[in-house]
């Protein structure tokens, strides 16, 4: 199985193929908001893609235009709740300090 570790504090964990990036996040404990409930109408969920990016599920135009207003966009941005493994490993790095203790 694939696993997701997220930065910054390093929290892996093993995934199945085709989780989210923000199922992941939920069984890591990683604290990464998803105020519209995952349906890339906010971007609240977004991350930065260190390891895995080309792994990862294609980008749809809707999560396209929606990163487009997201702080901090960077060619690594994607939405957590759109962005799924396949069977390589992913190194997410989440915005600001919302790593849950
Ligand atoms: Fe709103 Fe991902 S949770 S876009």
């Amino acid at each position: 199985m694939p696993k997701v570790t997220f930065l910054p504090d390093g929290r892996t964990v093993d995934v199945a193929p085709g989780a989210s990036i923000l199922d992941a996040a939920e069984q890591a404990g990683v604290d990464l908001p998803h105020n519209c409930g995952g349906v890339a109408a906010c971007t609240t969920c977004h991350c930065w893609i260190e390891a895995g990016f080309d792994s990862l599920s294609e980008i749809e135009d809707r999560e396209d235009d929606k990163l487009n207003e997201a702080a901090g966009l960077a060619p690594s941005s994607r939405l957590g709740c759109q962005a799924c493994v396949s069977d390589e490993d992913v190194v997410v790095r989440i915005p600001g300090n919302r790593i849950a203790s």
